[in-house]
């Protein structure tokens, strides 16, 4: 049963029209076989069976995701061998056809899209080791709990989450975001490198260097990784503007034993089990505190609001403005809300098409609140692009770049947020903002899309170096963390460090841009150590999922946004835009999506921007207002920019572990050992002082004899050698001096580490942090 031809043989007792393709098989020559007309047939032979081997597939995944169970489990990895059995087949045949004489460019693009075949192209013993790592780890992270000393253990959504986006208490704070890495970091550890050096050999099967390029492939780019440079870069005075100013509010709050002015952010003090968006502490860091916004979770609780209105809510969006609503199908099999018959389910939000017609589905574990209601809006853009590329082939029914798919909902949430949509909605009440509370908003905003910023660039820049190498399985944890917080070295003279208007700015970029490590400016709370594995307590890390597309999603978003906005008829600054109801707007957008990944994406950009690339200019625009605003605050408070003091320091020394002549040791335990030490220098000392008055007192005895007996045999030995006895004794001496060297060396060290302990720890410092 291992043969692709079982399965394709029950898969031709469904199509039976395909039957002509195959006979062809009979008596051909090559050129004929390989020609373009057979691929047309080859093609269309892969469109149907894909389309059936496709929905089982996604149908027993699903069924394991919301319903964790060893059967489903098995089942699922029962299709998901069928499938890569199903790819190689394909894939392996896609690569015969020389596609470069081919006139039809559809067939050209389609045929290449089918070559790369992922990890199907393992052989099966890999793959089948592949797949099981995969399922681990990914088992791994959603069973993962944190347990209270005696009370019960907390899974990371809802309860983890919630204690990071509304604790203001640092403790409880530090135990969630320590114990979730505990839970599962550690567990990701001893098999990370397995993942990367199998994902490496994926790779190599389809004829990429590694995964981090396979990965990248799918931008159909050759510059990407200058370009993404490029975009950071234009965006980094943003952020380093933003970070100055949190830095500074949460230094109001929670002083200066937490928080360094210079120096990076603790990174469980930001409302965020990753730090990656910080809307949850806008109230520790709101520029008019007195003018705090309305309360939107508040009025939806008030308005009884339930997961299935929610996603009510976002159909309603798309379809005001003309755009597909979501199919019946949809509300009868989506998972809107943690199921509560004692179903194991992954929780981690994602939307699915399951390759029929009409059938999409959202899983989340769906909470009332505002951020809930805007990611509901945000998987609905993917359950739209579905919908509206589904008469598409089966290859191109993804997006126009992985970044699009992404784009698509954000775009929608965008306007969503905007005041003006909620007041129209009912979910305000409030009729104007004045510029105060206009700023308030936008800062509210800023700290969901800016902060995520050098998060959603990082991930995959981290990955990317793991897979190619360049970070190394030995220090795993020690780079990440010095890509979220290594300072940004500035040049000497460059004044930086208070003035901040526009002209520094854009000085600004350029000085960083050109030396500097990406990075968030944050620090861990607790000292991290290579047993630690702390990008694995991110989803996406073991659940092997690509993290880029969300860094380029975000400012392509923001593209669009200005461009739907303008065609709406839209006046005024970008961010009052509201799309609700414009027909034009979605007419724009639909036939974007309607293309699905049919044309390579710099070309669709084109037609509905008028630019081939990827720009910063719209989301620019968008915070123009709340960067001057940033900018000026900063300079008032005397704020830097960045964090060159980029060591953090760690009060919580109680937990940690220490150091002790090089293993790792409870602190007691190398108290203890410390004292051993010294105990045993003592009677090293004892000794050699005993052994000094030996040989004071033999020197003397030999001396006599020396007198005594004259011409005789030598008869002392040194060392196992006869030599003349004033010689030996003189070896003796030289022989003493030595031992009290060596043990004024033991003592020397032995006060050495006494001090250190007494003074200042050496083990409240992270063995690799600088
Ligand atoms: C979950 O899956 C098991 C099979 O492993 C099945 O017996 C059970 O009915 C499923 N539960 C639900 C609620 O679908
Ligand atoms: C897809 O095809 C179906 C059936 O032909 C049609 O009803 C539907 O409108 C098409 N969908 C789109 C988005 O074009
Ligand atoms: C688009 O990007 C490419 C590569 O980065 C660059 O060469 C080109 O000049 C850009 N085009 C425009 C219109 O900005």
């Amino acid at each position: 049963m291992d043969l692709p031809w079982a399965l394709l043989l029950v898969l031709l007792c469904y199509h039976g029209q395909l039957l002509p393709w195959l006979r062809t098989v009979g008596e051909p020559s090559l050129d004929e076989f390989y020609s373009e007309a057979q691929a047309k047939m080859f093609l269309q032979f892969y469109e149907q069976t894909a389309q059936v081997v496709l929905n089982e597939l996604m149908e027993a995944t699903w069924n394991y995701v919301t319903n964790i169970t060893r059967r489903n489990q098995e089942n699922m990895m029962q299709k998901e061998a069928e499938w890569s059995q199903f790819m190689l087949y394909f894939g392996t045949r896609a690569r015969m056809f020389r596609i470069n004489h081919f006139l039809d460019p559809d067939v050209k693009r389609m045929l290449s899209k089918l070559r790369n075949i992922d990890k199907s192209a393992l052989p099966t013993k890999d793959l089948l080791e592949y797949n099981k790592l995969l399922t681990y780890m990914e088992a791994a992270y959603n069973g993962a709990e944190v347990c209270l000393n005696e009370g019960p253990c907390l899974p990371l959504e809802p309860d983890l989450e919630e204690i990071m986006a509304t604790s203001r208490d640092q403790k409880e704070l530090l135990w969630a975001w320590q114990g979730w890495r505990d839970a599962v970091g550690r567990q990701l550890r001893p098999v990370f490198g397995d993942y990367v050096h199998l994902s490496n050999k994926v790779a190599q099967y389809n004829g990429y260097e590694d995964m981090g390029a396979l990965w990248r492939s799918k931008y159909e780019s050759d510059t990407l990784e200058d370009d993404l440079e490029q975009l950071y870069t234009e965006l980094q005075p943003l952020y380093l503007n933003l970070h100055a100013y949190v830095r500074r509010s949460l230094y109001r709050f929670y002083g200066p034993e937490l928080i360094d002015l210079r120096g990076p952010i603790p990174a469980h003090l930001l409302g965020n089990m990753w730090a990656q968006s910080w809307g949850n502490i806008l109230d520790l860091v709101l520029p008019y505190p007195d003018k705090p916004p309305e309360d939107v979770t508040k009025i939806m609780k008030i308005q009884h609001w339930k997961p299935e209105k929610m996603f009510e809510e976002a159909n309603l969006f798309f379809t005001s403005m003309g755009m597909l609503p979501a199919p019946p199908t949809f509300w009868i099999k989506s998972m809107m809300q943690k199921p509560v018959d004692g179903r194991e389910v992954e929780c981690h939000t994602s939307s699915w098409n399951f390759y029929k017609f009409n059938d999409f589905r959202v899983k989340k574990c769906t909470e009332v609140t505002v951020e809930d209601l805007l990611s509901v809006f945000h998987q609905m853009g993917h359950i739209q692009y579905f919908s509206q590329y589904q008469n598409l082939s089966v290859i191109y029914q993804e997006g126009a770049s992985p970044a699009f798919e992404e784009a698509v909902g954000s775009i929608i949430t965008l306007s969503a947020s905007s005041h003006k949509h909620l007041l129209a909605r009912g979910l305000l009440s409030q009729q104007h903002l004045d510029s105060e509370e206009e700023m308030n908003f936008l800062l509210g905003i800023a700290l969901e899309k800016i902060a995520f910023i050098p998060f959603s660039y990082m991930v995959d820049l981290f990955r990317w170096k793991v897979f190619d190498g360049t970070i190394q399985k030995s220090v795993y944890n020690q780079e990440w963390w010095n890509l979220r917080d290594r300072v940004s070295l500035r040049s000497p003279g460059y004044p930086g460090t208070h003035s901040v208007d526009q002209a520094d700015l854009e000085l600004n970029s350029q000085v960083l841009g050109s030396k500097v490590l990406k990075y968030q400016g944050l620090c861990p709370p607790v000292p991290r150590s290579e047993d630690d594995f702390d990008p694995g307590a991110k989803f996406h890390i073991p659940a092997s999922l690509p993290y880029v597309r969300y860094f380029l999603s975000l400012v392509l978003q923001f593209q669009l946004h200005e461009v739907l906005c303008r065609a709406s008829g839209h006046v005024g600054p970008l961010h009052r835009c509201d799309i609700y109801n414009s027909k034009v707007a979605g007419r724009i957008l639909e036939d974007l999506l309607k293309l699905g990944s049919s044309r390579p994406w710099q070309q669709v950009l084109k037609e509905m921007t008028g630019e081939p690339n990827i720009s910063t200019k719209a989301l620019l625009t968008y915070f123009k207002p709340l960067l001057n605003w940033l900018v000026t605050e900063n300079v008032k408070q005397g704020d830097i920019l960045g964090w060159p003091d980029f060591s953090c320091s760690f009060e919580e020394k109680v937990t940690s572990k220490v150091s002790f002549l090089g293993t790792e040791a409870e602190p007691d335990q190398a108290y203890l050992g410390q004292w051993v030490l010294l105990s045993m220098s003592f009677v090293m000392f004892f000794l050699i002082l005993a052994l000094v008055f030996r040989l004071h007192y033999l020197e003397k005895q030999s001396l006599k004899k020396d007198t005594v007996v004259v011409k005789t045999m030598p008869s002392t030995y040194f060392l196992g050698i006869a030599m003349e006895p004033h010689q030996a004794v003189r070896k003796q001496w030289l022989l003493l001096g030595l031992c009290f060297i060596l043990m004024l060396c033991c003592i020397g060290l032995l006060i050495w580490i006494l001090t250190q302990s007494t003074g200042k720890a050496p083990w409240t410092k992270d063995e690799w942090q600088s």
